[in-house]
């Protein structure tokens, strides 16, 4: 067999950003107020609060300007298309077309505003992929229902898309209904992926859990993508839709048979679940004792399945930043994750937000579920939260350019393996707010933006040296590390 294939023709280069991380300007031209934006800044040690009732005289609230891409589309997607970007990850703030959730009719204000970025995109012949739902439920929806723990969601998210897939039929090809859906398997989903506030929450990172409604939202979900499929396909049939999933790969700690035992069960709840059922079409197998186990009943109906069986997505997505090793032993030492942690791997370094790097762990995720599933797969978000800081002017992140430069050899590794894989969207393309800390100097970008933590910076953008490192290397389409 021939060594060596390199990255195929019309490989997908670019990056990635989410609306409530990066636009800004969030009550502006008819928006409300989403799920992001009553959440405080924070840090690694200190959480994020969710305050019900938005107090910017106490509070900073982060996603309020962010970094006003809202304003500064036209500079970083140039930025983008320099670097050579030939596909762009953004997602549509829903509350920017139904401010509250549940109008019947759309804000036009809001709609241009996306007709601008795409035809911005368009100019350079860059690909959107849109993600429908990213962190960004209508805040009312939470005072109406309590978010996605209703069926009543599942309606006015479809109404959304549906505005969304009419008026972009022509001009977005790839769609992600639902960011990171495998989230709402641990409680840390419960806020930032669906909504839901049970009383006593207050802490982003202590919130109070119903496992029963936790699920039964995930459910919601999963027919809400499969019914968001349809009606897609129904209205461009060359849509192509993608589950995306955090993918916090996971190794047993040791070769004792109670922590294989115990990392095959994180790994089929934390990162197959969703996948088995957007992709395959099923309520897997597993789930039956699980939801025994830890008491979740509620009604899945045969409508329900027949929906899901019908709607499957086209491609497979996922986020990919750690792995994490399990043990069976408690007292093991422990490190964080973006939503689920684990035991601490002697053999990787992390970053200082405890985030345990493992490029070669890209290459055995991508052949775990190539394997699992068969379809064409995107690495929509991997990258480095780091700090950054000005030398002579400049921004000298070797540090970010290693990590990817050593996640893409991996990709190459995937390939060669035989995994399909179309693309690659590092995140981020461009400096944002870091949703687990709320910060701004946790930076993921190949592009620096001016600004701190505190809220302070002119919000003027920079080259980093990843930014030409990243330029060569798609150029080259990934020949030139
Ligand atoms: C992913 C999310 O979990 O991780 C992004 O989809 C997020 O929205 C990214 O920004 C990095 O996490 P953090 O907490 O460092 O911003």
């Amino acid at each position: 067999m021939k060594e060596n294939k390199k990255f195929p023709q019309g490989f997908f280069w670019g990056g990635a950003t989410a609306a409530n991380q990066c636009e800004g300007a969030w009550n502006v031209d008819g928006k409300g107020v989403s799920i992001s934006d009553v959440m405080t800044s924070g840090t690694h040690k200190d959480p994020r609060r969710i305050t019900p009732v938005i107090d910017e005289d106490k509070y900073y609230y982060p996603s309020h300007e962010a970094i006003d891409f809202y304003h500064h589309y036209k500079e970083d997607i140039a930025l983008c298309a320099e670097m050579g970007f030939n596909i762009f990850r953004m997602s549509i703030n829903w509350t920017r077309i139904f401010p509250n959730g549940d109008e019947s009719q759309p804000n036009e204000k809001g709609l241009e505003f996306y007709d601008r970025v795409f035809a911005e995109l368009k100019k350079y012949n860059i690909e959107p992929l849109v993600t429908i739902y990213h962190n960004e439920n209508p805040f009312a929806l939470t005072g109406k229902c309590n978010g996605w723990a209703s069926r009543e969601c599942i309606d006015y998210y479809l109404n959304f898309c549906e505005v969304l897939f009419k008026r972009y039929k022509d001009v977005v090809k790839y769609w992600i209904p639902f960011n990171e859906i495998n989230c709402l398997t641990t409680k840390l989903g419960n806020w930032n992926h669906a909504g839901i506030l049970n009383e006593g929450t207050e802490f982003f990172t202590a919130q109070v859990d119903d496992p029963n409604t936790r699920f039964l939202s995930l459910h919601h979900q999963f027919v809400a993508s499969a019914k968001a499929v349809m009606l897609g396909k129904s209205i461009n049939p060359e849509f192509q839709f993608g589950t995306m999933i955090c993918h916090i790969t996971v190794y047993p700690l040791t070769c004792n048979p109670d922590d294989v035992i115990l990392t095959q069960q994180e790994d089929l709840m934390r990162n197959c679940f969703s996948g088995d059922v957007q992709v395959k079409g099923i309520y897997p197998y597993y789930i039956k004792r699980y939801f025994e186990k830890n008491d979740i009943h509620f009604e899945i109906t045969d409508e329900d399945l027949s929906i899901i069986k019908q709607g499957t997505v086209d491609f497979y997505s996922f986020s990919y930043y750690m792995s994490n090793c399990i043990s069976s032993d408690a007292s093991s030492a422990k490190v964080s994750g973006n939503v689920m942690g684990g035991a601490k791997n002697p053999y990787l370094k992390a970053t200082e937000w405890d985030w345990q790097i493992d490029p070669k762990g890209l290459r055995y995720t991508l052949n775990h579920v190539y394997d699992r599933y068969g379809v064409p797969i995107m690495v929509t978000e991997n990258g480095l939260g780091a700090r950054d800081t000005f030398e002579d002017g400049k921004i000298h992140d070797d540090y970010r350019i290693q990590y990817i430069k050593e996640h893409i050899i991996q990709m190459k590794e995937a390939i060669n393996d035989g995994v399909d894989l179309i693309g690659y969207t590092p995140w981020a393309s461009i400096d944002l707010v870091s949703v687990s800390t709320g910060e701004m100097e946790k930076r993921y970008g190949f592009i620096y933006v001016d600004k701190d933590n505190q809220g302070n910076g002119t919000l003027k953008r920079y080259k980093k040296d990843s930014f030409y490192w990243y330029k060569k290397c798609i150029e080259s389409n990934g020949e030139d590390l």
